[in-house]
């Protein structure tokens, strides 16, 4: 069933300039782009995107990560997208990602793990309404 997913490119992978690498594996495996944008954010942003996060011991560092410089925030679309978005992505922890994925590949951190996928269809619904209102 065709699904769209809330996808952000995060601050490490403007950065390093691997946004172009990221994006051509999304695209190569045949997900369409609704939307992209180039985007920096405050905190109350952050706040609000990783709203089931920011009580966590982990979250400020990551607070202070993702409003570190600018992003890429993108929706995609495609045959069960919210899944596949995050296996292309892979585990968390860069360190532990499997090879072919992009954190596996590109990733030595569980912070700076350059990308961030929608977990559920209803996660991605969330998401997409507070950086797309207008989709
Ligand atoms: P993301 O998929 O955006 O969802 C929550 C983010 O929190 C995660 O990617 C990581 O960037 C970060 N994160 C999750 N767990 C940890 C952790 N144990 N230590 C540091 N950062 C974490």
């Amino acid at each position: 069933m065709s699904q769209r997913t809330l996808v952000l490119f995060k601050p490490d992978a403007v950065r390093r300039g691997l946004v172009g690498n990221i994006l051509s594996r999304f695209e190569s495996k045949g997900l369409g782009i609704v939307a992209l944008e180039l985007r920096t954010i405050d905190g109350t942003k952050a706040d609000e995107h990783y709203a089931e996060h920011v009580e966590r011991d982990f979250y400020p560092p990551l607070r202070e990560f993702v409003t570190s410089g600018p992003l890429v925030a993108c929706v995609l679309e495609g045959d069960e997208a919210v899944e596949v978005v995050r296996a292309i992505n892979g585990a968390t922890d860069g360190r532990k990602a499997a090879p072919g994925t992009i954190r596996g590949d590109l990733s030595l951190s569980n912070r700076e793990n350059l990308v961030h996928g929608s977990d559920s269809p209803e996660s991605a619904e969330r998401e997409i309404k507070i950086w797309f209102p207008g989709l």
